[in-house]
């Protein structure tokens, strides 16, 4: 168990979000309120383009909401326009996709070590933190491969490494385990609840899978613009009606 278990990492308030304008105006983001704790993984569900990937972009800072706010620890954002959000990218949340976009020429290790360098850990420290990231998803053995030498799901635990090096708070994962088969995906949740539990990270995924969901502490569910606390049976209900 880790010292900061319950508190508030992440607040989400009343953010809007619209794309288009006159007759073609897109309304996708209704006022979205929400909060994660330390060490809460949370899974977030809702039919195709309700929203998920946008609300994600704007909480990594990819994005600007048209109004709301949003705190991520001592990061104060929601409409600040992405050039302005340059410390959240590189230090507030890892982000994880589901085709784990690793550079497909370097080495597990030299992967987490690259985009350490690029949020600007020197050198010298990159290869520690990289080497102690691949420790903890349980890559250790297998540092010097490079991605074709490895599964699916040890590519993905790669692109977990790269997310959680250099200690960030919040893992933003874009439905995380939608090319790899039931047993790797099972493992990936196993693996962000080790590290949710283990070292209070704090995990937000999309995922259309009711029982990866269920997996999870807590489901909300992403419909019609807000969101709301969801059960597996409506879960169940809105991964039906796409
Ligand atoms: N840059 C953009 N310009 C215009 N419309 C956009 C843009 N980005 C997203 N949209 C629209 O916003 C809606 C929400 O898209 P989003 O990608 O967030 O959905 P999603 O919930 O992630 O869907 P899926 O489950 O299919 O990944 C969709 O109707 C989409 O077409
Ligand atoms: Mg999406």
């Amino acid at each position: 168990m880790h010292a900061q278990e319950g508190a508030q990492i992440l607040e989400v308030n009343n953010l809007k979000k619209a794309f288009g304008s006159g007759r073609s105006r897109l309304e996708v983001l209704k006022g979205i309120d929400m909060n994660i704790e330390s060490g809460e993984l949370v899974a977030l569900m809702g039919p195709s383009g309700c929203g998920k990937s946008t609300l994600l972009n704007i909480i990594g800072g990819l994005l600007e909401a048209d109004s709301g706010h949003i705190s991520l620890n001592e990061f104060r954002y929601g409409t600040n326009p992405p050039s302005r959000v340059v410390d959240v990218r590189r230090s507030g949340v890892g982000w994880i996709f589901q085709d784990f976009h690793l550079v497909e020429r370097l080495s597990a290790l030299d992967n987490v070590i690259f985009a350490l360098e690029l949020s600007g850990v020197p050198t010298s420290l990159a290869e520690s933190q990289a080497e102690e990231a691949l420790r903890k998803v349980g890559l250790s053995d297998r540092m010097n491969f490079i991605p074709d030498q490895l599964s699916g799901g040890q590519r993905q635990r790669v692109a977990i490494a790269r997310a959680i090096s250099g200690s960030r708070p919040l893992i933003l994962a874009d439905e995380p385990t939608g090319n790899l088969d039931v047993k790797s995906a099972e493992g990936i949740l196993d693996l962000f609840k080790e590290l949710c539990e283990d070292y209070g990270i704090s995990v937000l995924m999309v995922t259309h899978d009711p029982n990866l969901a269920s997996k999870a502490d807590r489901m909300l569910l992403l419909k019609d613009g807000v969101t709301a606390a969801s059960d597996i049976r409506s879960a169940w209900g809105t991964a039906g009606d796409k």
